[in-house]
């Protein structure tokens, strides 16, 4: 998804039926994280309510030229200095007609009169209005003027009429914002590794040593990673989750399982590694074939477990190597045994969280990290963790950039 950060757009709306998608596009660029000011004309207000785009854009609509209260906290000049896109969706008749005139005689007219930013404007009007020669005739000096003109669609009307005049649908006047304004996804053309979940270490056929991980976070930052253009591989233990849109999933059990699964992805190419999964540190030495017994009497079991193989700080061991980032699951002294994993790791990046919290963590919907590495740290917000992942893949996309070298010279230290 190409999302539109720190954009700002001013959504202009004019009068006519179609107003009510404006609701939708106002949200849709909401979701991409766009800034959005809403100015209606005074017909548009008739259609639908500015409290209606207040709540979807999250500002005060802008409906009056000499409202001096509104002016007080930005001007219209100002107003159309801030806008980087003015998108007026739908454009009536009337409305063009006023804009290719250059009149300035309410607070949309002035905003585009005194912008720099483009303009795009989604015609929708009766079929006959705009086949009407002036219609055609204020279309054409738009498009010398350098509006760009999206639409109109055809089809049905609302007043029973076929034909040309149908404003275009939200989606696609979404695409082509994203595709005049929106940055590049920050992962287009990597391949990015995740682990996720538990593991589980077979001490019989029906008995295994596991732990709480739900898979959750892991999840949600293989399809962040996805959402942001990467081509994602997720190995992950035993989870109940489904695999998110366009990612590759490999299965495993045990460690073993996950360190030749991890070996397997990465003899090819890899950028990025990331090890969210909670791995076993230990297994035990044997797993019984047949199911542990207990024996008449029998007080209590000693159980034989040796050391499992460090997935993360085996692949940051390889030459070349992605660029590194391990989790850390602490109970207490977060920041300095993060900054001890990374280094006995070899890490490039620690995420460390507290799992002694139940808000937070194991199984939780929410997290809170603490980013951590050679150069300082960070410690972000609680918040979901869907959330979280399309942040931390937006820090992990940066670390990474800044510690950009082509991968044959990207060496673990001695
Ligand atoms: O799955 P959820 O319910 O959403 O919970 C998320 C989480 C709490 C599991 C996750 O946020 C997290 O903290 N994952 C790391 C869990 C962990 O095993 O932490 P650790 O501090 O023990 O290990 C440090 C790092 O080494 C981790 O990246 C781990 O994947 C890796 N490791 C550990 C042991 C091992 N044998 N091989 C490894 O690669």
């Amino acid at each position: 998804m190409q999302l539109l950060q720190r954009k700002r757009i001013l959504l202009g709306i004019t009068g006519g039926i179609a107003a009510y998608k404006a609701c939708e596009l106002c949200r849709r660029l909401r979701d991409l994280e766009a800034e959005v000011q809403v100015v209606m004309t005074p017909a548009a207000t008739r259609f639908i309510t500015p409290l209606t785009l207040q709540a979807l854009s999250g500002r005060p609509v802008r409906t009056d030229l000499l409202d001096p209260a509104a002016e007080a906290a930005m001007g219209h000049i100002e107003l159309a200095r801030w806008a980087d896109l003015i998108m007026v969706a739908p454009a009536s008749a009337d409305f063009l007609a006023r804009l290719a005139a250059g009149t300035a005689d309410d607070l949309l007219t002035t905003a585009c009169l005194a912008t720099d930013a483009p303009i795009a404007v989604a015609p929708a009007m009766n079929q006959a209005m705009w086949r009407s020669p002036a219609t055609r005739r204020n279309c054409a000096t738009l498009a010398v003027d350098g509006v760009l003109l999206w639409g109109p669609g055809s089809g049905s009307q609302a007043c029973g009429d076929e034909g040309p005049g149908r404003m275009l649908e939200p989606q696609e006047l979404l695409q082509r914002i994203q595709a005049l304004l929106g940055t590049p996804p920050i992962l287009a053309g990597r391949s990015v590794v995740i682990t996720a979940g538990p593991t589980r270490e077979p001490l019989d056929p029906v008995r295994y040593l596991s732990n709480h991980s739900s898979g959750k976070q892991g999840f949600a930052l293989a399809a962040a990673a996805a959402e942001a253009g990467a081509e994602v591989t997720l190995i992950t233990g035993p989870v109940e989750l489904t695999t998110p849109p366009g990612v590759t999933r490999v299965d495993v059990t045990t460690a073993r399982d996950m360190l030749a699964a991890a070996e397997s992805v990465c003899s090819g190419q890899v950028d990025i590694f990331i090890a969210v999964a909670a791995v076993a540190d230990f297994r035990p030495a044997s797993a019984a074939e047949q199911k542990i017994k207990k024996a008449a009497g029998q007080q209590g079991l000693e159980l034989s477990l040796v050391e499992n193989p460090d997935i993360v700080a085996t692949i940051a061991r390889r030459q070349p190597r992605p660029f590194m980032v391990a989790f850390a699951a602490e109970t207490e002294n977060l920041e300095a045994n993060a900054r001890s994993k990374l280094e006995r790791k070899q890490v490039d990046l620690v995420v460390a969280n507290d799992v002694s919290r139940s808000d937070i963590g194991f199984g939780s919907d929410d997290n809170v990290v603490t980013l951590v590495s050679r150069e300082g740290s960070e410690t972000l917000p609680s918040m979901p963790k869907t959330a979280l992942a399309r942040l931390l893949m937006e820090r992990i996309g940066r670390h990474a950039k800044a510690t950009e070298m082509p991968a044959t010279k990207r060496h673990a230290k001695p």
